[in-house]
């Protein structure tokens, strides 16, 4: 699937643009404000329904307009699929898919499994659990189809069982969550064990190829101690969690430790290093994904040149490049220094000129 094309209008520093994309490979340069990663964003936001940069709908629409629009075309095998989304600040909201209103973005999303490559590919290191747990989850949702009605299951017992806790229920009260918390916890679990040892030889090989011989190790830490059935696990522990008044432990708290030559990545790469490593599992990520549905997702890559250099530019841009099939978004200052790291590598590729929210062919 990729996008063939993006209506853009009153969307941040763009009144109404029309943009026809390349299969493969699209650049934008321009100057500082000019409007690159609005693109990105606009993308990101017609897929996922929600920015990377702002929560707040206000930032989103142009300074002089009170609503925003993109549309896009997606292309799937041999079908286009009309998209669109429109939010005014009368918090009206209008999704459309194949003509047809919809009341979220995620038919959309399971369209166009979508990777951003930006500077929150960070957060893998230095954010909380969480964000390695949403790491995992992005690759089960475009895999398992039940797996966001698994993950919302589980997400609404421990919600029940945290209020209990909270309240100091009585024990019986407490425990009448634990058995289908645990039947379901442990299922989500299998699925985020077997996503990382699927994902490690891949991610290994990438790896390799961008940061030479390092040591990788990247291991999945279940939440509880996996040897004890969770059901007991969760009855032997709830002295602890009435204490704290939440669910101390379980799959829920599941984690990655990534570690280098044995130290954690982030104590031990350099900045262009980490950044190397956290693309590289990204595209694992979409590798992945093909060999598992057939499937390829789209990459946003903002401000790929930043951090690196010419050389690793280089070698990021031909593993970007060699998944088949795949089409990226990539944004830069320096068009003589796209079309050098570009240029070698992609026959097929559309280089456009972002000036002021206007673009020039
Ligand atoms: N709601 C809005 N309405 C109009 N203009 C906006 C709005 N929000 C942001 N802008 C402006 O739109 C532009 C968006 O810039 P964007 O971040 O896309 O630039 P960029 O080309 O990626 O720049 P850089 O190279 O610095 O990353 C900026 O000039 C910003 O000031
Ligand atoms: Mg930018």
């Amino acid at each position: 699937m990729l996008l063939s094309s993006l209506n853009i209008g009153d969307f941040r520093n763009f009144s109404q643009t029309q943009l026809e994309f390349d299969d493969k490979c699209n650049i934008f340069y321009g100057e500082n404000g000019s409007g690159k990663t609005t693109i990105l964003e606009a993308i990101y936001y017609l897929i996922l329904g929600r920015s990377f940069r702002s929560h707040i709908l206000r930032r989103i629409i142009k300074y002089d307009s009170n609503s925003f629009s993109l549309f896009g075309k997606i292309r799937q095998d041999n079908r286009t699929i009309p998209v669109g989304i429109t939010k005014s600040t009368e918090a009206s909201k209008h999704i459309k898919i194949a003509g047809k209103e919809v009341s979220s973005n995620i038919e959309i999303t399971k369209l166009a499994p979508l990777q951003l490559l930006n500077h929150n590919s960070y957060f893998l290191l230095y954010e909380g659990p969480k964000i390695r747990r949403q790491f995992i989850d992005w690759g089960l949702f475009h895999v398992e189809q039940s797996f966001l009605d698994l993950w919302r299951k589980v997400e609404r017992i421990l919600g029940q069982r945290n209020i209990a806790l909270r309240k100091k229920s009585p024990a019986d009260h407490i425990r009448a969550w634990d058995k289908e918390l645990a039947r379901l916890g442990l299922e989500l679990h299998n699925y985020r064990n077997q996503y990382i040892n699927n994902l490690l030889p891949i991610a290994k090989t990438i790896l390799q190829t961008l940061l030479g011989n390092f040591s990788i190790n990247i291991s999945y830490l279940p939440g509880w101690d996996v040897s004890t059935n969770l059901e007991l696990f969760l009855t032997n522990n709830l002295k602890t969690d009435l204490q704290f008044g939440y669910t101390t432990a379980g799959p829920h708290r599941a984690d990655l430790k990534i570690l280098i030559n044995n130290v954690p990545a982030k104590d031990t790469l350099s900045r262009g290093q980490q950044k190397l490593l956290l693309y590289g599992l990204q595209v694992a990520q979409g590798e992945l994904l093909n060999q598992l549905t057939g499937k390829r997702c789209i990459y946003l890559v903002d401000d790929l040149l930043a951090e690196l250099d010419m050389q690793k530019c280089c070698l990021l841009a031909k593993v970007l490049l060699d998944l088949e099939e795949t089409q990226i978004f990539v944004t830069g200052l320096n068009p003589g220094d796209l079309e050098t790291v570009f240029g070698n590598h992609s026959n097929s590729k559309k280089t456009l000129h972002v000036n002021n929210g206007t673009i020039e062919n």
